[in-house]
């Protein structure tokens, strides 16, 4: 890589932070993040997975990683995970505020259980891992990137997503909120709005013959790979988008865009 590009997007001597890292996009965030330099924690409740990904990580990259146990519907969880991050690499500057549940459902079929378990992981989760981040930004006094994964149900809605979309939705609105809030301290919050990408979250459905057909008629006619989601992320977290807060930015091959 060029000085050039490598001093635009290169995150050597920054602290990345991904939660939700046992799976799906959270894993290939963890690995391009020390790919792009950065020292990466992996955050999940399945601490196997982490651990695993983190060792297969660090031999792959050479870069220092670090698996912490995580369950984003506790502060308590959430403290702990970034103390010991700041123990063993430092305080985060980049975090992947990046767990998310999805329990598709008609409009009326929907439980008190369903909305709570939505909104606690999906929107109290990340204003609760993006709260005690900046809070570790602010006292380490460098600034940082979070990156907050809210999805194109957050800006339009289908059949079945009543509780997920407005999760997602709560999460653009509390991505604005908190940039404007947090810009003074250099603190950056973006959020990237993944459209389908095949993962535990979405491939029971993404292999059924209605999600077939929804892929279809999109306008990229398919799924998108992970490897095209990620240097969107890596941008939001590199200096290249120093003056990029508050955005949210699909990633989608025009799916949101389409009206007809
Ligand atoms: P995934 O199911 O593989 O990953 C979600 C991760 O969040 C899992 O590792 C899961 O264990 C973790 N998680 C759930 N509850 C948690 C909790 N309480 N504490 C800590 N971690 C928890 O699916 P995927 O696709 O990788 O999802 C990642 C994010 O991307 C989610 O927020 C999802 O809503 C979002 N997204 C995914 C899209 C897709 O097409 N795959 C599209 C748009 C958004």
């Amino acid at each position: 890589m060029s000085d050039y590009v490598n001093g635009i997007f290169g995150l050597k001597g920054q602290v990345a932070l991904v939660a939700g890292a046992s799976s799906g996009i959270g894993s290939e965030f963890a690995r391009a993040l020390s790919r792009a330099g950065a020292d990466v924690v992996l955050g999940a409740r399945r601490t196997d997975r982490v651990e695993a990904l983190s060792v297969e990580i660090a031999n792959d990259t050479g870069g220092r990683t670090l698996a912490v146990e995580l369950d984003v519907t506790s502060r308590e969880s959430v403290e702990k995970a970034f103390a010991k991050a700041k123990e063993a690499l430092g305080t985060p500057t980049i975090v992947c505020n990046n767990a998310g549940i999805a329990r598709p459902n008609w409009a009326l079929e929907d439980t008190e259980e369903d909305w709570d378990a939505t909104m606690n992981t999906n929107l109290k989760g990340m204003w609760r891992v993006g709260q005690v981040a900046a809070k570790a930004m602010l006292e380490n006094g460098k600034g940082g990137s979070i990156i907050n994964t809210a999805s194109i149900l957050g800006l339009g809605v289908g059949p079945q997503q009543l509780t997920y979309a407005t999760s997602k939705a709560g999460v653009v609105q509390m991505t604005r909120a908190m940039a404007i809030e947090w810009q003074r301290w250099s603190i950056r919050v973006n959020a990237i709005c993944p459209g389908y990408f095949k993962t535990e979250i979405n491939d029971t459905f993404l292999d059924s013959d209605l999600g077939q057909q929804m892929l279809k008629q999109s306008p990229a006619k398919r799924a998108g790979n992970l490897s095209e989601l990620v240097p969107a992320m890596l941008m939001l977290a590199s200096p290249a988008s120093s003056f990029t807060t508050g955005v949210a930015l699909p990633v989608d091959g025009a799916h949101s865009v389409r009206l007809a």
